[in-house]
């Protein structure tokens, strides 16, 4: 009887080993620092940006299914949220804030096919330094390392705010707002997209859904999640927004990025292994949370949240 239950007690053994090592290697949020020192790492291991590409965001699949590659559908993104949220009537040189910028991958897609003159913001300084690199001269983009919590620049000093997946984590979501709106000019416009949980109050989550949300929390830095109709009240009700917001639900649009960003991996194995054999355990180590995101969107437990305002 022992001879046979070993092996299934060594399996066990082993899982619980490894999901402590997941957990205390988590990337809990304390600050934005936290966030800070995380991306720092992200960008200078050069492995996301290798496997993903420049967009540290969801790709977009016009027909909810996975038809398209992953780095193109990223690239359909940034032009499915500019035509959703009319940026694309703004004249040329027109200036634009991009909170929370990434290494810029939104930012030079503004500023090459639509002729806008891009500041990108984000918390990371080696998110900076790169997105820098990584961007012509003849591009009208510049980068700062700036926190979105409290932006340097003066009240209406913009035609449009543009910000993507970066909202989740701010620990504080109505400064977030109140400082995105009050760098738009009067009548300019807002396009945001965010990580969002269903509303939690009216549904709440089931002890299993529970112990998702925090891994989801725990794994990416991220403080809190709040429901696209809480974040659509907190434009609306902002004194520099024109109250009129539109939000949707893009889940099925963004959904099949979860494999996707997987299935990169195993497309393009040599570019993990040339990285080295950190590479390789720093990879599958995101493997859990991916499949827990997947889950959660699918379940709508979580909610990929776009809106659009006027300032
Ligand atoms: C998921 S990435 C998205 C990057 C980029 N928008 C893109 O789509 O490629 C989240 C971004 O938000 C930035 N971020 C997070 N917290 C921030 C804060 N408090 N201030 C400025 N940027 C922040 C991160 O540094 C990172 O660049």
């Amino acid at each position: 009887m022992f001879e046979f239950l070993f092996p299934f007690f060594l399996v066990v053994l082993f899982l619980i080993v490894l999901s402590k090592i997941w957990r205390n290697n988590a990337r809990k949020y304390i600050s934005s620092d936290s966030v800070a020192s995380a991306y720092d790492a992200w960008t200078q291991d050069k492995l996301l940006e290798r496997l993903w590409g420049e967009h540290i965001h969801l790709g977009f699949y016009p027909t909810g299914k996975k038809n398209i590659d992953f780095r193109k559908a990223k690239v359909q993104f940034v032009h499915e949220l500019v035509k959703w949220s009319g940026l694309d009537k703004l004249p040329q040189g027109s200036r634009i804030l991009d909170v929370g910028c990434g290494i810029g991958g939104s930012s030079r897609i503004l500023a090459e096919y639509y002729g806008f003159n891009v500041t990108g913001i984000t918390i990371s300084s080696a998110q900076v330094k790169r997105a820098r690199e990584l961007t012509p001269q003849r591009l009208n983009c510049n980068f700062q390392v700036m926190d979105a919590l409290d932006l340097k620049f003066e009240d209406g000093s913009f035609d449009a705010v543009w910000s993507v997946e970066a909202g989740a984590h701010m620990s504080d979501k109505i400064r977030f707002a109140n400082e995105m709106l009050r760098t738009l000019r009067p009548g300019g416009y807002f396009a945001l997209a965010d990580w969002n949980s269903r509303d939690l109050g009216a549904y709440p989550p089931s002890f299993f859904e529970k112990l998702v949300l925090k891994q989801l929390l725990e794994q990416w830095v991220h403080p809190n999640f709040i429901s696209i109709n809480e974040f659509s009240n907190i434009i609306r009700t902002n004194e520099n927004s024109s109250g009129r917001v539109s939000s949707e639900n893009w889940n099925s649009y963004t959904n099949p990025s979860w494999y996707d960003s997987i299935i990169e991996g195993i497309r393009r194995p040599s570019v993990i292994l040339s990285l080295g054999p950190f590479a390789i355990v720093k990879s599958i180590r995101e493997i859990p949370t991916i499949l827990l995101m997947n889950w959660a969107f699918r379940k709508g437990l979580m909610e990929f949240g776009v809106y659009k305002c006027r300032g």
